[in-house]
């Protein structure tokens, strides 16, 4: 028996979203909110309690479908399992202060520490493909690798642009004077797994006309005849070109441009891609609104949850949202 101690980060998406899986840009930051997973390895099930779930998650080394498994949480331990395969069990308790629902992943901060502490060992990669997998196994979902990646590889003081074709990552300053800050929109995330499949299948309708949409030319997109996922693929294309132009913007200290850039992000994923609400427009708005906010956006896969600013330091009362930092990524002790 070991006693371990295994912490991984949530993450906040700057901008690019919806370009993951087509193997597209990205450029996420791992922030100051993360998930403990602490305990001992030993036995032959995985057992743990939560601070925010009433009931443990039980599950054994083998023969279990991730599907089934209750309370819900469960699904997610019980996806680290099935793709790490442990042989040791591990008997302990998970604190989180990244908040379930809003967009900020917990859940790839839970399977990231989680796996780390079951014994996972090798890259930050390798351990973001495993989780990536564990997570698709846990919640039916067909996700990209960003949350993971972001969670296993998050550089301190930096965001991360991540190509996503080769999951190659060139860590992007965060200028000191800039704050990043997040607020709820007051919508738990809903349709978020029918829908985000829809939406990945209409990506890879038009990547069958037009080719790979990470390289394809705007004036390209003209082949797809179907109205919706001609649009789709719109907001992927010009979301690529916006990631990289964002990153460029940031490193240099020109938080204008960056913050321009995230609200032409935001209006291309409620156009184009449709993945807005009423209440998240309402709150980039209002946020956009403020005096010293560059630019916001929703953040992550949309249909409720949080907005990203980008602000100066005092625009936005402490109070409003969580404050976020960039941080590293994943640790174990
Ligand atoms: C979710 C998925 C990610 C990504 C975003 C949208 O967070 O887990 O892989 O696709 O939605 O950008």
């Amino acid at each position: 028996m070991r006693r371990v101690r295994a912490y991984a980060p949530g993450r906040v998406n700057l901008i690019g979203d919806h370009t993951d899986y087509t193997g597209g840009f990205v450029c996420p930051m791992a922030i100051d909110l993360g998930t403990t997973v602490e305990g001992q390895t030993g036995g032959a099930v995985v057992r743990l309690t939560s601070a925010d779930e009433s009931d443990e998650a039980f599950v054994p080394l083998t023969g279990v479908d991730p599907l089934a498994m209750q309370p819900p949480w469960a699904r997610y331990v019980a996806g680290v399992v099935s793709v790490l395969r442990p042989t040791v069990g591990f008997t302990g308790h998970v604190h989180s202060t990244v908040p379930p629902g809003a967009g900020l992943s917990s859940s790839s901060a839970l399977t990231v520490a989680l796996a780390l502490a079951l014994g996972f060992e090798g890259s930050p990669v390798e351990l973001a493909r495993l989780c990536q997998q564990a997570e698709i196994a846990g919640s039916g979902v067909p996700g990209g690798i960003m949350d993971q990646l972001t969670a296993a590889a998050g550089v301190e003081g930096h965001a991360l642009l991540i190509d996503c074709s080769n999951l190659a990552i060139t860590p992007v300053k965060v200028p000191l004077a800039a704050e990043v800050v997040v607020v709820h929109s007051g919508e738990q995330r809903r349709l978020v797994g029918s829908a985000y499949a829809e939406r990945r299948a209409q990506c890879e309708a038009a990547s069958a006309i037009v080719g790979p949409l990470r390289t394809a030319a705007l004036g390209a997109l003209g082949a797809i005849d179907d109205e919706v996922v001609l649009r789709r693929a719109r907001h992927v294309v010009t979301e690529n070109a916006r990631v990289l132009a964002f990153a460029g913007a940031l490193g240099a200290g020109d938080l204008s441009a960056a913050g321009r850039l995230m609200v032409e992000s935001h209006i291309s994923l409620g156009d184009d891609f449709e993945v807005s609400t009423p209440a998240l427009d309402a709150l980039v708005d209002r946020l956009v609104g403020m005096r010293g906010v560059y630019g916001a956006r929703l953040t992550g896969a949309g249909f409720g949850g949080c907005v990203v600013a980008l602000a100066d330091a005092r625009a936005v009362d402490r109070g409003v949202g969580w404050h976020v930092r960039p941080m590293g990524g994943a640790t174990r002790s």
